[in-house]
């Protein structure tokens, strides 16, 4: 079969190893030719593509970024778009093609699905949002450089008495935020889930001070909003799908810290360092586990599904289901991180 592959919305570690298992596996096992699309969506509506082959794939498993580019360009959003995305796919004689992106790129695979494009997904987002998956690859890769990053602040705030706030990524839900602040121990962890009281972190903190612990490491994800107010947004432009760029939250936090306890606070926004790099040995794993049972699916004609993990399997889910509701966090799980709050 010749089967075109995309890339598309924020890049993730893991990308270029989902693209190497999709290749390998299918030039070796079923004698597949490739076409690589570039920068999503975009590459299809401009019939921009690069040659993919065994050869092009060798040494990208542990590189981040994808070799493929991406975009957050929506077909449906650009005149003449979806009939653009079915010229390419005819004059590229592409029997199937496979997205691998997030909520975005793939709810694109999803409206092209019912169009009648043969079309799988690969679940991808350090956000971890995606409801039909337990995990998306590029998660574990974003909490462990943000775990990294709350102990090396641990230690420059223990030296100074000093609250630290972390910013982490995390636009609607807290998986990253609540799962390295565990992992750092953290006394404060903020969600988009969950408006937090700016006044009872501060009192939470000062006690904690009070009992004489001068360290404080407090993680905001960048999608949290204090009770009262709305978020503070670096800028207010939106993408094709609609989404304000976020980022700031945290300096808000620190302000509101230092003056309503005394303590000295300084603030990190780790931004797309946790995106950047190599994958993690785990992510590397789960991807290349995406990218094989995704070209199997292709084989299998199980169009119109997108893979996932489920209890440790590697299963099929139908594309409709993937997009139809994010994955907030677990209440469970917030309420562990609670436990160590104050
Ligand atoms: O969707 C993943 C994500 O990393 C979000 O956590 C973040 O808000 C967004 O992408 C940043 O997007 P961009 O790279 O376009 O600024």
């Amino acid at each position: 079969m010749r089967v075109g592959l995309l890339t598309g919305g924020g890049d993730c570690p893991g990308l270029n190893a989902v693209i190497r298992a999709v290749v390998r596996k299918g030039a070796q096992h079923y004698g597949d030719e490739f076409v690589g699309f570039l920068d999503g969506w975009r590459g299809v509506i401009e019939n921009h593509t690069m040659p993919l082959d065994v050869e092009r794939c060798r040494g990208i498993l542990p590189r981040g970024g994808t070799i493929l580019g991406s975009s957050r360009t929506n077909p449906f959003k650009v005149d003449g778009g979806p009939d653009a995305v079915e010229a390419t796919l005819r004059s590229q004689s592409i029997d199937a093609l496979v997205a691998i992106g997030g909520e975005d790129t793939l709810g694109v695979a999803r409206q092209l699905s019912d169009q009648g494009v043969s079309v799988i997904g690969v679940p991808k987002t350090i956000d971890n949002d995606l409801s039909a998956t337990e995990v998306t690859f590029g998660f574990h890769t974003a909490v462990q450089i943000a775990t990294d990053a709350i102990d090396r602040l641990h230690t420059t705030a223990e030296s100074h008495d000093r609250v630290m706030v972390v910013e982490v990524m995390g636009r609607h839900a807290g998986w990253i935020a609540t799962t390295a602040g565990i992992a750092g121990g953290a006394a404060e962890i903020m969600v988009p889930e969950e408006p937090f009281d700016i006044q009872a972190v501060a009192d939470r903190l000062k006690a904690r001070h009070d009992k004489g612990r001068f360290a404080s490491l407090v993680v905001v994800a960048e999608g949290a909003t204090p009770v009262e107010g709305s978020m503070v947004l670096q800028s207010r432009d939106k993408d094709a799908f609609g989404h304000v760029r976020l980022g700031g939250i945290g300096n808000l936090v620190a302000e509101e810290i230092e003056s309503r306890t005394g303590f000295e606070t300084r603030v990190t926004i780790l931004g797309h360092v946790q995106r950047g790099g190599t994958p993690t040995a785990y992510d590397r794993v789960l991807a290349t586990r995406f990218g094989v049972a995704a070209i199997d699916a292709v084989h299998d004609e199980a169009f119109g599904s997108m893979v996932a993990l489920h209890a440790g399997e590697i299963i099929r889910v139908s594309l409709a289901d993937a997009v139809a509701e994010l994955k907030t966090i677990d209440p469970r799980l917030l309420e562990v991180a609670r436990v160590f709050s104050g």
